[in-house]
């Protein structure tokens, strides 16, 4: 029968890779020792629970209750700063279901800890390659923030990777998750089911300039980096208002600025640009714009402009079958407490969603913060999502 207390108790130990900071704080970035020790104790897990478990050669991890299973899951590897839940609560959630439905002798239930879906390296890198919106051929040259490549870090996991896991193996796919945003916590609503998820776009910009020092370089000389940045983000922001809607976003999230002291005009900034919206023609327009205003800022100032590849995933609609029973199993447990919401986040299930119907379903976070150690959501709203997957999944929740 569906073990609550097991669950809580599988997440809290999942914790314990990589757990740091104050609270409920982890790191666990893709292929690092905790992600590859975190990974090997899932993997026992299934086992022990019945299932077989199998590594592709990406770093994937797939626990296999049969053929024509339904496939539950998400990701257990983390943001460089991250919490307890972002990911590990799907994983969990469908290694609960998946051991109480063989138990009970319910329905084949399969489990997957995608790896990478946090991006060190591309965007939801391993589900990008099962799905195939991404070939491994152009993953395995991406580079992490500090260089290391994508092809590097899976060697690291080289003595667990076994073949390509097979889609035709799964009859859909499911996937539950903190909502990471205040829609639910605000509301009190209790489980959210996703209607679809967002399409998002992501590159790098390098401006060049000239370093120089600090003290002697009059200003009207200066080709400063952080200047050329400082003015493509001013106008960019100015310009995006025509296009935009509330619910566009777009981020500079990691900046690289060379070579960064206080006494030295800046030569060089590498910077991350993203931008998600669900219309992606917004998408195109906006990456017209980011690309028009960083060369109007180059030309300008004396810079070179350099733009790495851009990655990126389309919008992509929620299975509506899946969905019907995702609503149904909430309205059971939650009954008139529930809603109908998109995903701004970006989820592994966009990639599945190529391969097989897909479907989402949200618990509220506290505050509505992610991506940091302060990310948390009340148990009982973790169990309420693990009911109610559960419930959909057709497995006894007792
Ligand atoms: C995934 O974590 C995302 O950035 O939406
Ligand atoms: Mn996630
Ligand atoms: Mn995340």
């Amino acid at each position: 029968m569906l073990n609550p207390k097991r669950f809580l108790s599988d997440l809290h130990h999942l914790r314990s890779f990589g757990a740091a900071g104050v609270g409920k704080g982890v790191v666990r970035p893709a292929f690092s020792d905790p992600d590859i020790a975190a990974r090997e104790w899932l993997a026992a897990r299934m086992k022990e629970a019945g299932l077989e478990p199998r590594f592709d050669p990406v770093g994937n991890l797939f626990g296999i209750a049969g053929e024509q299973s339904l496939l539950l899951g998400s990701h257990t590897d983390t943001q460089p700063e991250g919490g307890w839940l972002d990911g590990a609560l799907g994983v969990i959630a469908a290694l609960e279901i998946a051991r109480a439905s063989k138990e009970a002798g319910g329905p084949p239930i399969s489990v997957v800890s995608f790896q990478d879906e946090e991006g060190r390296f591309g965007v939801t890198t391993g589900s990008a390659i099962w799905g195939g919106n991404t070939v491994l051929a152009d993953a395995d040259p991406l580079t992490d923030r500090d260089g290391v490549s994508f092809v590097d870090a899976r060697a690291k996991m080289a003595h667990l990777a076994g073949a390509d896991v097979s889609p035709a193996l799964f009859s859909g796919y499911v996937e539950m998750h903190i909502e990471q945003g205040p829609s639910l916590d605000q509301s009190g609503e209790k489980i959210g089911v996703v209607d679809s998820i967002v399409g998002i776009r992501d590159m790098r910009i390098t401006f060049a300039g000239q370093q120089n020092h600090a003290g002697t370089t009059p200003m009207a000389l200066r080709r400063d980096a952080f200047q050329a940045l400082s003015r493509f983000n001013a106008v960019l922001n100015d310009r995006f208002r025509n296009v935009v809607t509330p619910q566009t976003v777009w981020t500079i999230g990691h900046v690289s600025l060379h070579p960064n002291a206080s006494s030295v005009v800046p030569g060089k900034v590498t910077f991350s640009m993203q931008w998600r919206d669900g219309d992606a023609e917004r998408l195109r327009r906006m990456e017209g714009i980011i690309r028009e205003t960083a060369q109007e800022v180059a030309d300008g100032g004396g810079f070179e402009i350099g733009f790495g590849p851009m990655l990126g995933l389309e919008p992509v609609p929620m299975d509506k079958g899946l969905r019907a029973r995702l609503a149904e199993a909430a309205e059971a447990e939650a009954p008139g407490n529930w809603r109908h919401m998109p995903s701004g986040a970006l989820h592994d299930a966009t990639n599945v969603a190529r391969l097989m119907p897909v479907a989402m379903l949200f618990v509220p976070s506290i505050g509505g913060v992610s991506h940091t150690f302060d990310e948390d959501t009340d148990e009982a709203d973790l169990v309420t999502g693990l009911r109610v997957l559960a419930r959909a999944a057709g497995v006894d929740v007792g």
